[in-house]
């Protein structure tokens, strides 16, 4: 089933006197329980289209249909609830809260996904999520003590808490030896298999795409 849609999406940037056309009419449909990696040179535009695809910043033309709606139509806080309550992010870094425990950053998501919970409700949902990531017994532990494979899995826990229909993750694994990226995407893929989430995957890890059910070449704004 297709969750988002990516409907002849350009993006032109207007780089002092020259505009560039960095997105040239890009299709590309992103179905429930399937990791989508998207892979091409530096500068190919990749990033540009999740940003876009997320509603972190706008096409120039062509559409985004996030299920059934379609987000180009839509207030700048319709789309700022979709991406709270909807989506989630994984990046290169966890960007934990340094002050905050585990259990405490996964509190504060759910806040920020404006979940209806009540505080036991939640707090279940926090241990229910530690356990699929395997990181319950650092429940308590704050980032400083954390190795980045534990990090990058908390952030994992953190995209996925409030059940996202789509996950972004650019890069998640960029930071991270071979081995901890190895595990870092298998949990991803199983992620997405166990909460049904469509996932756009960005990569520049060939030994990644193990992972991924379907591979996207970005050639010079364009996908082939
Ligand atoms: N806000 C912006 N203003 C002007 N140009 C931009 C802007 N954002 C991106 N670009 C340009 O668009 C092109 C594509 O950038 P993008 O970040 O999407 O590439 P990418 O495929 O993600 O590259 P990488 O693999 O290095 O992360 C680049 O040439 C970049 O300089
Ligand atoms: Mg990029």
């Amino acid at each position: 089933m297709t969750v988002l849609a990516i409907d002849d999406v350009r993006k032109t940037f207007n780089n002092g006197e020259v505009a560039e056309d960095i997105l040239k009419g890009v299709h590309l449909a992103l179905n429930a329980g399937e990791v989508t990696a998207l892979v091409g040179a530096s500068g190919s535009g990749k990033s540009t289209l999740l940003t876009i695809a997320a509603g972190l910043q706008q096409a120039s033309n062509g559409e985004v249909i996030f299920d059934g709606h379609n987000m180009t139509d839509m207030s700048a806080e319709q789309i700022r609830q979709i991406r709270a309550s909807q989506f989630g992010f994984i990046f290169q870094f966890a960007h934990l809260v340094p002050f905050l425990t585990v259990e405490e950053q996964l509190l504060l998501m759910l806040d920020v996904a404006e979940t209806t919970l009540s505080k036991k409700a939640q707090l279940q949902e926090v241990d229910r999520i530690l356990v699929l990531v395997g990181m319950s017994h650092r429940k308590q532990a704050y980032p400083a003590s954390l190795s980045g494979g534990e990090k990058q899995r908390v952030a994992i826990a953190r995209a996925i808490i409030h059940r996202p229909k789509v996950l972004f993750a650019d890069e998640p694994t960029a930071s991270l030896d071979s081995q901890r990226s190895k595990e870092v995407m298998q949990l991803i893929h199983d992620m997405t298999k166990e909460l049904q989430i469509a996932t756009l995957l960005v990569t520049h890890d060939e030994e990644m795409l193990i992972y991924a059910d379907r591979i996207i070449k970005m050639t010079d704004g364009l996908i082939n």
